[in-house]
């Protein structure tokens, strides 16, 4: 099969004509677009919350392609990775007929974004038994025609281990031609690892999620950046709504780009990693806990001898954390967010 990434998406897609949004030339004032001429008061926002926003904000786009090491053309950005995801299923996964394949315990949106596009998923499960690594050989079996994307989660969620390099790598090679290879380093931040974005130009079929919802404090502002070669950013762009990208989100986002911002998130970065080695050094003694997995992310995955008891201490100290039990590959598991200090104390209250 070719080497053009195109050639894998639907072929409806790459002929669509998108909507032609109203033109943006902010020198010129906007009698064009049929909205209101006035502000609403306390409208506090930099270019008015009455205009339709810029499409694909060309500051945020360099901002966050400046961050992640890519050229702006290599970047769309939308309302979380979740956008990504969807778009990505949406222009590659014809329904009724394409798939996915997914390697579980893992986010779960991948296997839901599929779904809603009528694409089949296929499951190849993480190995427990050598610490939550991909099974390559599975994956390489997996690898029908019908397969358009492969998702890896680094670090993967809710396991919180990283891929190993050299099976990330070993998936691109497998999938070259075949398939788009999602990297999802949601929690990239957390892990030291310098991130497979700059391998975009040795693999064309590779598309990279990042988010500023985790190490940059942005999750109510929803943005998300895929990063990809320029046809797929061009193509996704057809798709995604015309104005996707809310103004306050626009603004907080630049914020927290900015120098100043950006240092404290690096701050809190340092700090939530000290805090997830504290945290798994008290917790790993405790009767009550089987096993803490190590983690590359900002949080926990905590196997408990009754999970069901731990939640309700947990809950009893007034804090809330995700409930894995039930879910296949992981035991009696809950999955604990890395907190303030003082919030982690409590937690560890609860559990002492
Ligand atoms: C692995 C992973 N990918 C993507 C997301 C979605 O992030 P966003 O807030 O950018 O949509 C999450 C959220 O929990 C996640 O854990």
């Amino acid at each position: 099969m070719s080497a053009d990434p195109l050639a894998l998406a639907r072929p409806d897609i790459v002929a669509l004509k998108p909507y032609a949004h109203a033109a943006w030339d902010p020198r010129l004032e906007r009698l064009h677009a049929n909205e209101s001429p006035w502000r609403v008061p306390g409208d506090a926002s930099a270019a008015g919350l009455n205009r339709y926003p810029e499409p694909q904000p060309q500051a945020l786009v360099e901002a966050l392609a400046a961050l992640y090491g890519v050229q702006p053309a290599q970047l769309l950005v939308g309302r979380g990775s979740d956008e990504g995801i969807d778009l990505l299923t949406r222009a590659f996964c014809t329904a009724g007929r394409d798939a996915v394949i997914v390697c579980p315990p893992t986010f779960g949106m991948y296997a839901v974004a599929a779904r809603i596009q009528g694409a089949a998923v296929s499951s190849v499960p993480l190995r427990r038994d050598a610490g939550y690594a991909l099974d390559l050989p599975a994956i390489r079996a997996a690898l029908v025609p019908q397969v358009k994307l492969v998702y890896l989660c680094t670090p993967n969620n809710p396991t919180g281990n990283e891929i190993a390099e050299a099976d990330v790598l070993a998936v691109l090679e497998a999938c070259a031609g075949r398939a788009l290879v999602v990297v999802d380093e949601a929690y990239g931040e957390f892990c030291g690892h310098a991130g497979h974005a700059r391998r975009l130009a040795g693999f064309p079929h590779l598309v990279v999620l990042r988010t500023l919802s985790k190490a940059h404090g942005l999750a109510g502002a929803r943005v998300g950046s895929l990063l990809a070669q320029p046809a797929i950013v061009a193509l996704l762009r057809k798709i995604i709504p015309p104005y996707a990208m809310a103004q306050p989100t626009v603004e907080a986002a630049l914020q927290a780009l900015q120098p100043p911002a950006q240092a404290v998130a690096r701050e809190r970065i340092v700090a939530t990693i000290a805090e997830r080695a504290r945290l798994a050094a008290a917790l790993a003694p405790l009767p009550a806990v089987e096993r803490v997995w190590p983690s590359a992310a900002n949080f926990l995955l905590v196997e408990f001898r009754d999970a069901g008891a731990a939640l309700r201490a947990i809950m009893d100290a007034g804090l809330i954390v995700r409930d894995f039990r039930g879910t296949a590959g992981l035991g009696e598991a809950l999955r604990l967010t890395i907190g303030t200090p003082e919030q982690n104390d409590r937690l560890l209250r609860s559990l002492a």
